[in-house]
């Protein structure tokens, strides 16, 4: 009983020091969606889409570096909807924080990234 109680709470602070990206993740409320990616998506994948901090230290779940053209120009935007909605490993489910309109014209920011 102490123990369970005892790593519970080395739990609770293990995940506090590293400090979980994907917690407390904003909805989307209508405006400007870069202002959106940097609010819920740049903590993972970069202020440029490039899955690096602003000191150009990788970022650990970056997942995808959308600034690699020859790799993202390989990718369907259908694709991409599809992961943003529905999530993929450390990659969280947008679909009730967006709409998929919105995501679908999130994809134009996902592009540029790499149109660099
Ligand atoms: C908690 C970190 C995290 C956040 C926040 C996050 N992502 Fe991701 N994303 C990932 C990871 C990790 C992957 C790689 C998933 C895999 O392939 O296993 C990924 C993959 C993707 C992909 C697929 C790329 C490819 O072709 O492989 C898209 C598209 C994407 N993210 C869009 C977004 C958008 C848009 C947002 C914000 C609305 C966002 N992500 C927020 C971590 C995150």
């Amino acid at each position: 009983m102490r123990l369970t109680l005892l790593s519970a709470l080395l739990l609770a602070g293990a995940s506090l020091l590293a400090g979980d990206p994907a917690k407390d993740l904003p909805k989307f409320q209508g405006g400007d969606l870069q202002k959106y990616w940097n609010d819920a998506c740049a903590r993972c994948h970069g202020f440029n889409g490039n899955g690096r901090d602003n000191s150009g230290k990788p970022l650990p779940d970056s997942g995808f570096d959308f600034t690699d053209s020859r790799k993202a120009n390989k990718k369907k935007d259908s694709d991409w909807v599809k992961v943003t909605l529905q999530g993929k490993e450390k990659m969280p489910a947008f679909k009730d924080k967006m709409s998929e309109a919105d995501v679908q014209s999130m994809i134009a920011i996902m592009r540029k990234f790499a149109a660099k």
